[in-house]
């Protein structure tokens, strides 16, 4: 019997990368698994078909964020997809990168980021309230840029640390419900949106030099954190920032004693 058996679940960005990883562990526990895309209908489907393969249960949900009534047209499928079930577990993860440092980053590129990774996670989380079990989860997808100064990211960092702020405040709105709202911030993951700099090997071998762990991580490392958040074990942790990033950039790494 899995952990999250009779439980159903949202993952938005769920058909590539940690969503990916996040839907099939999800799944792999017992929840029914919304894996919502935002373009790429053969990745939703192949995940889709990857969870049903090892015997879970998932449907594909297209809505592309930053459209008008994109979280709309989610919820209405999503809720005929849940049939009268309520919503336990919602996992805010699609979310956009950006390589402009302040001197080049336009309005429009700001403008896009802030819709997709903020604005539609809070309207998403707004429109899942409703739909959301006692006892719910709620994880945002942040990530470690939000505590580094990485000048080419500063749209996504801001983006990021504003995604952040949600969680205490959710926390505390509906702690008595005992539902729990974490964000899990992941360092350098190989996913498509890192597969430009760490298939550079200098550019990986930069990122794994300033890691504890001194390597970089894969979606799985992330998808096991935000499965402990979302299932029982984690009842009494809420509010919080959950680094997953091997330890990037605590400080100075002393050379391996010889
Ligand atoms: N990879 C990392 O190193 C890293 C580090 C820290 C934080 N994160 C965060 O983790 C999350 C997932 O990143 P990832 O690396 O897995 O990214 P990814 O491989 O590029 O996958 C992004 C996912 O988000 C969906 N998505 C993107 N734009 C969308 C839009 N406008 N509307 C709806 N869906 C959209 C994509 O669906 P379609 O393909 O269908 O558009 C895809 O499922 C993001 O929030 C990212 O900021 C990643």
């Amino acid at each position: 019997m899995g952990k999250l058996d009779g439980k159903t679940a949202l993952v938005t960005g769920g058909s590539r990368g940690i969503g990916r990883a996040v839907a099939l562990r999800l799944a792999s526990e017992g929840a029914f698994v919304a894996v919502h895309y935002g373009g790429d209908e053969d990745a939703a489907q192949r995940t889709v078909a990857d969870i049903e393969r090892a015997g879970g249960r998932a449907v594909a949900i297209q809505a592309r964020f930053g459209e008008d009534d994109a979280v709309d047209r989610l919820f209405e499928a999503l809720t005929a997809e849940l049939d009268g079930r309520g919503l336990d577990i919602l996992v805010n993860n699609a979310g956009i990168a950006s390589a402009s440092p302040i001197a080049v980053l336009t309005p429009a590129e700001l403008d896009r980021l802030l819709k997709v990774n903020v604005a539609a996670p809070f309207f998403v989380t707004q429109r899942a309230l409703p739909l959301l079990n006692d006892d719910g989860r709620i994880i945002n997808m942040g990530s470690v840029a939000s505590r580094m100064g990485v000048a080419v990211q500063i749209g996504y960092t801001v983006t990021k640390a504003a995604l952040e702020a949600l969680a205490p405040s959710l926390a505390n709105e509906l702690g008595r419900r005992g539902i729990t709202v974490n964000t899990v911030a992941p360092g350098a993951i190989r996913t498509d949106m890192t597969a430009g700099y760490v298939s550079i090997p200098e550019a990986a071998a930069a990122l794994e030099a300033i890691t504890a762990l001194g390597r970089l991580g894969e979606p799985e490392d992330v998808a096991d954190v935000v499965g402990f958040l979302a299932g029982p074990d984690a009842r009494y942790v809420t509010g919080q920032t959950v680094d997953v990033s091997g330890g990037t950039w605590l400080g100075p790494i002393a050379p391996a004693a010889t």
